[in-house]
């Protein structure tokens, strides 16, 4: 019994230790990753692949966080607002950029 009152605290001080960037994000993996991986999806559409930072550059100089979440949120006529993902919420929205964000930059 005490010992596994002692093993959740531990985890749940462990867990909290964690960098939020190892964590991947669920709505990146489950909506955004299809294009923004490098996959077959992201190749066809020209997507900036997270794993190259590089590709992200030209996105970082002319646009801020802010204009991103715009682009995302509303859509362009290069990106699909939300992704394609109407059942999105603004915050998983928000959160799965953060999360883009932070890996890129
Ligand atoms: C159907 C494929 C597809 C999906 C799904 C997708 N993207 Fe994109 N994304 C693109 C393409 C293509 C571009 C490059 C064109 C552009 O600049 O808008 C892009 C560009 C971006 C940019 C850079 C915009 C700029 O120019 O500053 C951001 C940020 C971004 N996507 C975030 C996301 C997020 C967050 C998600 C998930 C909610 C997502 N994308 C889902 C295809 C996709």
């Amino acid at each position: 019994m005490k010992r596994s009152i002692l093993f959740a605290l531990v985890f749940a001080i462990a867990s909290n230790l964690l960098p939020k960037t190892v964590l991947a994000n669920e709505t990146f993996d489950a909506v955004c990753a299809a294009c923004h991986t490098g996959g077959l999806r992201g190749m066809i559409s020209g997507a900036p692949n997270v794993k190259r930072p590089d590709a992200w550059r030209p996105h970082l100089s002319q646009h801020s966080p802010d204009q991103m979440l715009r682009i995302v949120l509303n859509g362009t006529a290069d990106h699909k607002a939300r992704g394609g993902c109407d059942s999105c919420s603004d915050q998983q929205i928000t959160e799965a950029l953060e999360y883009l964000l932070s890996v890129v930059q």
